[in-house]
């Protein structure tokens, strides 16, 4: 298990390029699986859970070539329709076959999923949703085992919370099934709206993406098509952060402020300059304010971009209240904050940061969570001294090549083989 070993206190600042999104790559990359001709994809970032991905994909019998960010799919004919545990244990995102391999094959078996720890994070909208579709399901021995002899049909699904993997789920199969699926209650994020473009490219009907209201029209059959894959904003989130919190200035490029405006709301009441032009958001240093927020579904703050954020606001001036509201237990980054220095108290859903600036000192710190190891990474870059994250296979599942991108702009993080 490698961890990174940061010097910290050097100031960061240039222009990096945006990597393609990991969660909007992952439903696409399983949207694959409902189309029988060659589909092209650019812009795939070279992550771990993205290779988890595609074994998944030829797990079932997909011929996959990948050079760089390109990658090339091709499923003529499925030689399984299972998701082995081994592979989805390490990603909760591999539920999302269900959905195509119901809708194109008729039957499925899949595991069920791992993931980040953080909270229970149940699949019942899932499972509901595609059971309303006419899908039968079962649990047997830790999988779930589906099938529709006569097919999906489309339904009106009703969504009690906007869970983000759940409406892809029903974009998916709904694009294959007989009739109408409207539903209700679903997710806005970005990531939606790319993966809708990605079915419509493949000749779904889909409209009502991006809003609360989604209608798909079943079509019997899907068609290749070349598409590339939007730019990843929790990342980007993240870099620019550590332009401001090492009292520099990041630029992204391949970017634009559209998806991560309650992100930026809370940045600038910081006092932090964001600003932006064709294609570039950047983030300098300004003043050292605290400022509150809350996690919601998109519009509003991201709950991947929570920890980051505290770890920052543990250095400017005065009290921020922090409320998570879309996952519990998602506070664990916490602790090793602490012990870095940061004065954080968490009470359930809520935290309270006592923010004071150079707080941080240098100190060996476990990830536990993807966005989690983020935190004290931009920690560990403005601390006194040196920082060791442990455990970084965490980050590898959901950033491309951080170390090499926060050395770019002037950081000391190097790799090390544990
Ligand atoms: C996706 C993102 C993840 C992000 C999250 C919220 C991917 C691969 N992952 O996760 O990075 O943090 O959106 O923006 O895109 N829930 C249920 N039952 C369900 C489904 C969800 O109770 O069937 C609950 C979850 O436990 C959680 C909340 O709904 O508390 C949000 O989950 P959801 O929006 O589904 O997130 P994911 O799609 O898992």
């Amino acid at each position: 298990m490698d961890s990174f070993e940061i010097e910290g206190g050097r100031r960061l600042s240039g222009t990096l390029d945006a990597s393609g999104s990991k969660n909007a790559a992952l439903p696409i990359l399983f949207a694959a699986l409902l189309c029988p001709e060659r589909l092209t994809l650019r812009r795939v970032p070279r992550l771990h859970d993205i290779k988890t991905t595609l074994s998944l994909l030829e797990g079932v019998g997909a011929r996959v070539e990948r050079e760089g960010e390109r990658v090339t799919i091709d499923l003529p004919q499925f030689t399984s329709t299972e998701a082995p545990y081994d592979l989805v244990r390490t990603m909760r995102a591999s539920v999302l076959m269900l959905g195509p391999l119901l809708a194109r094959e008729r039957s499925a078996r899949v595991s069920l999923p791992g993931g980040c720890a953080i909270g229970s994070r149940p699949v019942d909208i899932h499972l509901a949703a595609l059971e309303q579709m006419g899908a039968e399901l079962r649990l047997e021995s830790g999988y779930i085992v589906g099938s529709c002899p006569g097919g999906l049909r489309g339904a009106e699904i009703v969504f009690r919370f906007p869970s983000v993997g759940a409406t892809q789920q029903v974009m998916m199969a709904a694009s294959l099934a007989e009739g109408k699926t409207v539903i209700r209650n679903a997710a806005r994020e970005p990531e939606i709206e790319n993966l809708a473009g990605f079915l419509r490219a493949m000749g779904a009907k889909i409209s009502g993406d991006g809003t609360s209201d989604i209608t798909i029209e079943g079509v019997a059959r899907l068609h290749g098509c070349d598409f590339e894959v939007m730019f990843d904003r929790i990342e980007a989130g993240t870099l620019l952060l550590a332009g401001p919190i090492t009292g520099g200035s990041v630029r992204v490029r391949g970017m634009d402020t559209g998806c991560l405006e309650a992100f930026f709301a809370v940045l600038r009441k910081t006092g932090v300059a964001v600003s932006a032009g064709e294609g570039w958001v950047e983030a300098s240093a300004g003043g050292s304010q605290c400022a509150d927020f809350e996690t919601q579904p998109h519009p509003g703050y991201a709950t991947d971009l929570q920890a980051q954020m505290m770890a920052y606001l543990a250095q400017v001036n005065g009290v921020s209240h922090v409320s998570e509201k879309i996952f519990e237990n998602r506070y664990m980054h916490v602790p090793e904050l602490v012990r870095m220095g940061a004065d954080i108290r968490v009470e359930g859903p809520q935290a309270m940061i006592y923010g004071k600036p150079g707080c941080y000192q240098g100190a060996v710190v476990m990830a536990t969570d993807l966005r989690a190891s983020a935190s004290l990474v931009l920690a560990g870059l403005v601390a006194n001294g040196t920082t060791r994250v442990r455990r970084i296979y965490h980050l590898d599942r959901g950033y491309e090549s951080l170390e090499t991108k926060l050395c770019s702009l002037g950081a000391a993080v190097s790799r090390k083989p544990e």
